[in-house]
């Protein structure tokens, strides 16, 4: 039997993602037209005999628990569970907590998943490589190009054995291309290492508090906090490249980070790019009495679209939108219940919940280049923000154009904007 955690995080994380982390957590924002660990999620339940998946963090149990009651009727065959960190443990420090939860019923293999990346997942390969080297834990990784090497956690491989000999975190020099993914899959004996690493942490915490004491510098302060505090990759992984107990597995399908809002738009593509290849029933389909639709484009059962619109690529329009007469929309995330009037485009831009986009409206930000989460591009030497991004419940007067902008929530915008944030 398999099991596997997510890393779900906290509310004081996600940071990067507000304005949209303000309205909900970031795990489940929608991108190709279902939450971001949903993706994840219906990866996992593609493994063989994967039968628990266990959600932790540090948001409060209610959050999960609407959105786990729906993966338990769509994945009847996995238990779901959400555990909850006392406080911020770090990537390792609620695995190694809840160790006797995830151990209860003996799984041979334990996947560990972060939230914060789309990606193909490949996790049947995984699994398989996995397996056959018998190393205590397999690391998958990406390549990424060497300019951006430094921005990442990064594996130096032995590509015949697949034995992963070093892991350094954002090394400040040149080290390996092939980058940390967020995805890694673990032999039950995982515990016994970790435990070991603590003790060893614990013993050396022990002896500065030795050293501060005779030297007078001492404080009182509870720093069992810290103790507990267990970075997965700094901490575990390193030491197991050290000891030879990682491998590590090549993706060769789509990854990238959504650390950033503007990074949901790409995400966005990529999963709907894949719908598109699979030929998904979610995505719409043009037809002579519907709208125009061009290439990967998602529209919720409830939305309504006028026939002369202009949808695609790369569209997710969700729950009750209204997009009226002669609109034209790529590249973007239209959230809940926005209405967008007639002839306005949305380009390259995420719409909060809520919004209203005049007639002749424009919101317009510029594509995301590069594989990596670049947030701003620059054009004739000036730094623009790349994504356009409207908070919840914004309204874009008519003939209004915001480009390249942020406007954070409850805002309502009756002049051009360009370049700007707007709070
Ligand atoms: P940065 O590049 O500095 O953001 O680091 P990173 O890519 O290693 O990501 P980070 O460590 O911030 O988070 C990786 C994943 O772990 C994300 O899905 C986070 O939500 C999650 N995460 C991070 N810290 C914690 C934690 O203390 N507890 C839990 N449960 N999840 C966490």
């Amino acid at each position: 039997m398999n099991k596997a955690v997510i890393l779900v995080g906290g509310p004081s994380r996600a940071t990067r993602f507000r304005p949209l982390s303000m309205h909900l957590p970031q795990p489940l924002f929608p991108v190709g037209g279902q939450p971001i660990i949903w993706h994840q999620i219906k990866a996992l339940s593609a493994v063989k005999d994967l039968k628990e998946i266990i959600l932790i963090g540090f948001f409060e149990d209610f959050i999960f628990q609407p959105f786990l009651s729906k993966c338990q009727d769509e994945f009847p065959s996995i238990t779901f569970k959400y555990l909850r960190e006392y406080s911020q443990l770090g990537t390792a420090g609620g695995f190694f907590h809840f160790r006797d939860q995830i151990l209860r019923g003996s799984p041979k293999n334990i996947f560990m998943l972060y939230t914060d990346i789309c990606c193909s997942f490949p996790l049947d390969e995984l699994l398989a490589q996995h397996e056959r080297h018998g190393r205590l834990g397999t690391i998958m990784v990406t390549k990424v190009d060497r300019a951006s090497a430094h921005l990442y956690g990064c594996v130096v491989v032995d590509h015949e054995t697949k034995l992963a000999e070093h892991y350094v975190e954002k090394p400040e020099t040149y080290v390996s291309d092939m980058a940390s993914t967020g995805v890694f899959v673990f032999d039950q004996e995982i515990f016994h290492f970790m435990a070991r690493v603590m003790e060893k942490r614990a013993s050396e915490f022990e002896h500065e508090r030795v050293q501060e004491n005779a030297y007078g510098r001492y404080d009182d302060g509870d720093d069992s906090q810290d103790i507990n505090r267990l970075r997965l990759e700094q901490d575990i992984l390193r030491a197991m490249a050290g000891d030879k107990k990682l491998s590590a597995f090549l993706c060769t399908g789509f990854w990238r980070q959504i650390k950033s809002a503007a990074s949901a738009v790409p995400a966005n593509a990529l999963y709907l790019q894949q719908a598109h290849e699979n030929s998904d029933s979610i995505l719409a389909k043009s037809s002579s009495e519907g709208a125009e639709i061009k290439g990967a484009v998602y529209i919720h059962p409830s939305a309504q679209v006028h026939p002369t619109a202009h949808i695609g690529p790369n569209v997710s329009i969700h729950a009750r939108v209204v997009i009226g007469p002669g609109v034209r929309i790529n590249d973007s995330i239209i959230l809940d219940n926005v209405h967008i009037k007639d002839n306005a485009a949305v380009l390259h831009a995420i719409v909060g919940w809520d919004c209203r986009i005049g007639k002749w409206g424009r919101v317009e930000g510029s594509k995301v280049i590069g594989p990596n989460d670049i947030d701003e591009v620059t054009q004739a030497g000036v730094k623009l923000n790349s994504i356009c991004i409207l908070g919840e419940d914004v309204h874009v007067k008519d003939e209004v154009f915001i480009r390249n902008s942020i406007v954070l929530p409850h805002k309502e915008l009756a002049g051009n904007k360009h370049n700007e944030v707007i709070m």
